[in-house]
């Protein structure tokens, strides 16, 4: 069966996982779209969070990936954008039930505060759970309405 393209994006706090996890979805097979940024040079999580979003949005990748500091920043710029539903977990049972309960699109991680072998099960996690639709689907329509 064939991946999905998956997006990532961070601030300069998070490009090193940005980094790492892009790699190794690479060794998996999926495609994947980094849009940035490269190096530790200050950056505005806005920019990114904003970007990813758009891109997921568009439907230019089924899942995205958004890591800053704490993660909060860029998942607040993600959320934003219509269409984009991005969840800032720290644990494996978050990013399963992100996807279960909540139909989660993004997966947002805080470089600074969890661990690389965390952020690599929250990642599978994100990536492997299906949405359990049901009961979960009026409410994750409802998300959608305008506010
Ligand atoms: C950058 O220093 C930091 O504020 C940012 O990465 C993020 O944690 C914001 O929410």
């Amino acid at each position: 069966m064939s991946k999905p393209t998956v997006a990532l994006a961070a601030d300069h706090a998070g490009f090193e996982l940005k980094n790492l996890l892009r790699d190794e979805l690479k060794a998996q097979g999926y495609d994947v779209l980094d849009l940035g940024t490269n190096s530790s040079d200050s950056v505005d999580y806005p920019d990114f969070g904003r970007k990813l979003a758009e891109t997921v949005a568009a439907g230019k990748a089924a899942r995205g990936v958004a890591v800053c500091g704490t993660g909060i920043g860029i998942s607040i710029a993600a959320n934003r954008i219509p269409g984009c539903r991005a969840a800032l977990v720290h644990d494996i049972t978050s990013a399963r039930l992100c996807r279960e309960h909540n139909d989660a699109n993004v997966l947002a991680l805080g470089a600074r505060l969890i661990g690389v072998e965390t952020a690599r099960d929250c990642l599978k996690a994100f990536l492997e759970t299906p949405f359990a639709g049901g009961r979960h689907s009026g409410r994750v329509a409802k998300l959608g309405q305008p506010a």
